[in-house]
């Protein structure tokens, strides 16, 4: 092991990223950028030969630049054969998605099938490190098990780790070497070789803990959030009926130096929050225990798509239109502004609750190529144009500078606008005598 350690301080290791995504990809090109040199391995042959161009599949602020930067310096290579860059690397990072089923119980084939690609590389001598998020012991019965199978011991033969990701796209760069990290080790000397490594790229603190301590963490942050934007959201559905304005009471209230309430919104989406709190349901489920609060949540927060059609609905008769005639725009399919993620994205069963209403159903998005089954366009013209309906989902930047004014010439009359993210002045809307809506208002 004294060995890896020089090579890790020294950056002469060799780093190879299995999982070349939203998280993959950005840590490659930051571990790349700071003198390593790295193998990137995704089964994805698109993702593979836009990252060996140099361009970036995903829309991630500075990445595109990155990458042709670490290209040309010749540090970072993508490759399709997971195996052979498993077998090269002296330090292996597993970042493969780890979604959930349609029962909403965890679905960890692409985690096993990666580690077990890893495992059969024998990786003696190595330090691997999990950035997956899992549902806690994943780590310990699942990767430990496998490489035991191979004849490892973990700690004595190989050194494991997992250390999870706070990043949040759009800001991943940034939030990867600003953000606090937390590493759990299988014993002391695992922790602190991947901290080692981290403290490369990271230029905040490094805390150490064991593996399930930092499994749980994980779990607890998107949880905690998910619980808090749902309790928005009841108390965004409270204020409609009262006829308060949620976001004055919510700013008002996060005066409070103790209290930070999120915002409500049209459903929680992406890839993590809304999948993250049934990794903690589903182990609280297999200990016995029932987790209430965080079961509660997770039903208010699946709701809300359905509450926005309602909203729709309900805007549409107020102007004596029914979803079956109206023409409804959906504004931003991406589950939140300026990302062209829209895993869970809320827009899916909106759209598709809508689908089965009405047949003149356009949706606009300027970063997603989905369409979610709907009429689809990526010019913001040709979606306001005639409609009656315009429903604002996704709080992309391009739509904060959409101005009423012009608008209304466009728009459909009469026509109502649904602002379930809270992006416009209402009054501005209303001075121009165009029905809005706001969610929680
Ligand atoms: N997206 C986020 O903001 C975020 C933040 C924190 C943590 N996480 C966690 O990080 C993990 C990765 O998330 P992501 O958003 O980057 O997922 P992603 O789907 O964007 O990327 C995963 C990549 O892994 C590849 N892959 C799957 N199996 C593979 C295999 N056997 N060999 C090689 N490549 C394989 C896929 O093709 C895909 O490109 C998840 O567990 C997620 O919960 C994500």
């Amino acid at each position: 092991m004294k060995a890896l350690e020089k090579k890790i301080r020294g950056k002469s290791a060799l780093i190879t990223i299995i999982g070349l995504g939203y998280v993959g990809l950005p840590l490659a090109g930051l571990l790349a950028k700071s003198g390593y040199r790295v193998l990137g391995a995704d089964i994805k042959e698109e993702i593979v030969q836009e990252i060996n161009r140099g361009r970036s599949p995903i829309n991630e602020p500075g990445l595109n630049r990155l990458l042709k930067e670490v290209r040309r310096a010749k540090r970072l290579r993508a490759t399709t054969e997971t195996e052979k860059a498993a077998e090269k690397g002296d330090v292996i990072f597993v970042v493969v998605q780890t979604p959930i089923d349609k029962d909403r119980r965890p679905d960890l084939q692409a985690f096993r099938a990666a580690w077990r690609t890893v495992a059969k590389t024998r990786p003696r001598g190595k330090l691997l490190i999990g950035e997956s998020t899992v549902p806690p012991g994943a780590m310990r019965s699942i990767v430990v098990r496998m490489l035991a199978e191979e004849g490892l011991e973990a700690g004595r033969d190989y050194l494991l780790a997992y250390s999870p990701e706070r990043a949040i796209p759009t800001r991943a760069l940034a939030e990867m070497q600003a953000n606090e990290r937390i590493v759990g080790g299988v014993n002391e000397r695992s922790a602190e070789m991947a901290a080692a490594l981290y403290s490369q790229i990271c230029r905040s603190r490094i805390w150490k803990t064991d593996l399930e301590t930092a499994e749980i963490v994980k779990l607890v942050e998107n949880t905690y959030r998910d619980v808090n934007i749902a309790f928005s959201n009841e108390i965004a559905l409270l204020c409609e009926k009262l006829g308060v304005d949620v976001s004055t009471a919510l700013e008002l209230a996060n005066r409070h130096p103790r209290v930070n309430i999120l915002k409500p919104g049209p459903g929680v989406g992406g890839h993590c929050i809304p999948k993250d709190p049934h990794l903690l349901l589903d182990s609280a489920r297999k200990a016995g225990l029932e987790l209430k609060l965080i079961s509660a949540a997770r039903e208010v927060n699946e709701s809300m798509p359905e509450h926005v059609v309602e909203l729709i609905k309900r805007g549409l008769k107020e102007i004596d239109k029914t979803p079956e005639e109206a023409r409804i725009s959906i504004m931003g399919i991406a589950y939140k502004g300026n990302t062209d993620d829209a895993r869970n994205s809320p827009a899916e069963l909106i759209v598709k609750s809508l689908m089965s209403r009405s047949s003149n159903l356009i949706s606009h998005d300027p970063y997603v190529t989905q369409d979610f089954g709907a009429r689809f366009t990526r010019d913001i013209e040709e979606a306001v144009k005639g409609a009656d309906c315009l429903v604002f989902l996704a709080d992309h930047d391009v739509y904060r500078d959409l101005d009423p004014r012009m608008m209304k010439e466009k728009l459909g009359k009469p026509c109502v606008v649904v602002d379930t993210r809270r992006i416009f002045n209402p009054r501005l809307f209303e001075e121009e005598r165009i029905r809005y809506i706001g969610l929680g208002r």
